[in-house]
């Protein structure tokens, strides 16, 4: 199966527990919300969200822009079935099972927002398809989303480096890294910092939400070398630090 299979596959197995693991994830959604009901936005904007999970950010964002058009996609057919058991469908929402990397939209397609949270941390190709995507935003439209950035999780990989091993937690760019894939792309980042009961607790919850599959070559570790990061992990506090880093970009001329 290829990576983005596997990707598929985990959050799909994983859209039924999704909500009850999903705290970070919530909170990233209102502040991703929070920042976008900032923007200079039309009354009853067209919109179009990448990896829509379960509904988080409409959720967050529904009552901020209430008469928006909303077009509901993500690459896991399950977690789009979550968000429209969740919401419902009506005229003025639509619902696609969607590669955001491979989007299936007319050619003529155009959206008022382009919103995405945390998602975009699984695209293969970050750079170009987010601006593939951003060709789809109509005049003074908006391309928004909160994604990972360096240095999360490092208490996590710390506890693997002092044992001469790797963490097969995906690499994440640095926030101006993330800003110069895109010309006028603004890049704010914010922390959070999360305290878990345990090692296992703290992968309980990655894998509740399906955000297991390790970085492409990282052979899965032994489960004694496991119980041993587990029990490092621990002995630092079963702290992790989500650097979260919002981007802001907009049509270009
Ligand atoms: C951590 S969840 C975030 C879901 C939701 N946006 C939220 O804030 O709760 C990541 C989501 O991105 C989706 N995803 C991963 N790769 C994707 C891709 N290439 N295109 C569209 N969605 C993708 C997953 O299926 C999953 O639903």
């Amino acid at each position: 199966m290829t990576r983005k299979g596997q990707v598929r596959a985990a959050f799909g197995q994983a859209a039924a527990t999704y909500d009850q693991h999903a705290a970070v994830q919530r909170q990233v959604a209102e502040r991703l919300a929070g920042r976008i009901a900032a923007l200079p936005l039309p009354a009853a904007p067209r919109v179009l969200e990448i990896g829509c999970g379960t509904g988080l950010l409409h959720a967050a964002l529904a009552p901020r822009l209430r008469a928006a058009e909303w077009v509901f996609t993500d690459l896991s057919p399950a977690m789009v079935a979550a968000a429209r058991d969740r919401f419902g469908a009506d005229a003025r929402t639509a619902f696609v099972a969607m590669d955001g990397e491979q989007p299936c939209l007319h050619p003529d397609a155009r959206f008022d927002l382009i919103c995405s949270s945390l998602s975009f941390q699984w695209f293969e190709r970050l750079g170009e398809s987010v601006a593939a995507l951003r060709r789809h935003l109509a005049p003074h439209g908006w391309l928004a989303f909160s994604t990972m950035a360096a240095e999360s999780f490092h208490e996590w990989r710390q506890a693997h480096r002092d044992l001469g091993l790797e963490a097969a937690t995906p690499r994440y760019p640095a926030p101006a890294a993330l800003a110069a894939l895109w010309p006028g792309a603004r890049v704010e980042e914010e922390p959070m910092v999360q305290t878990y009961a345990s090692g296992r607790d703290f992968l309980r919850q990655l894998k509740g939400i399906g955000a297991q599959v390790p970085a492409p070559g990282r052979p899965p570790l032994t489960a004694g070398q496991l119980a041993r990061v587990m029990r490092r992990f621990e002995a630092q506090g079963a702290r992790s630090t989500y650097h979260i880093a919002y981007g802001f970009l907009p049509a270009e001329g």
